[in-house]
């Protein structure tokens, strides 16, 4: 059986991140507001029966969680990759908890920062079950002739995908400013 990703807020900056895990034949969950933009990233796909899409706003705690239950108890998840505004922190423990709690298989978890959700002065301490292999990916920006820029969609999507492959914890997508 295919592997089981769940991506949350994956029909934007990480659809890239969403189309080379369903050409590699990965059974994909993929969650966000926006039932349309959804259903694009699903009929744009090389393989649209192996992703399912659930249209749900992560700041709604309470609905958030049984959506997500139902999920993994409908298939356990192997893989979640997790782009969380701050406002969905809550929905994020949650989330690991209740996949700790619902399911046996152990799961890892690509945590997706913004450099500055990333800055230890912000920063969110996620509680993260024994079930859980964490990691972290941290989207920093890149210089060019002098000029920083943001990180592009398939920059980002692509080092989300190099995290997935790799043993490490930590992945600095770009260059970050000193954290001090
Ligand atoms: N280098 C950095 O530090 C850094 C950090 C962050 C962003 N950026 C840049 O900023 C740009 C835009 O960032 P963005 O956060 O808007 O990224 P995005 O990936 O384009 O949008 C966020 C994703 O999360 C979903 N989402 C947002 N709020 C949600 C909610 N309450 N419940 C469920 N799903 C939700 C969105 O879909 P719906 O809207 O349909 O829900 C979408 O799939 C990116 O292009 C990136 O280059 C850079």
């Amino acid at each position: 059986m295919s592997e089981h990703v769940l991506l949350i807020g994956g029909s934007g900056m990480l659809s890239g991140s969403a189309q080379q895990l369903n050409e590699d034949g990965f059974y994909i969950t993929v969650v966000a507001r926006d039932a349309n933009r959804l259903e694009v990233l699903k009929k744009t796909s090389l393989y649209p029966e192996k992703i399912a899409t659930v249209s749900l706003d992560y700041t709604n705690v309470d609905q958030f969680r049984r959506d997500i239950t139902q999920v993994i108890q409908v298939c356990p998840v192997h893989k979640v990759i997790a782009w969380f505004h701050k406002e969905g922190h809550t929905s994020l423990q949650h989330m690991c908890d209740d996949i700790a709690q619902h399911q046996e298989e152990e799961w890892e978890l690509i945590h997706v920062k913004g450099s500055s959700s990333a800055h230890p002065a912000n920063n969110f301490s996620l509680s993260v079950p024994s079930s859980c292999l964490y990691k972290e990916v941290i989207l920093g920006f890149k210089e060019e002739q002098g000029h920083r820029r943001w990180l592009t969609h398939s920059e980002i999507s692509d080092g989300v995908y190099k995290a997935l492959h790799s043993k490490q914890n930590l992945l600095v997508v770009g260059l970050l400013e000193d954290l001090k």
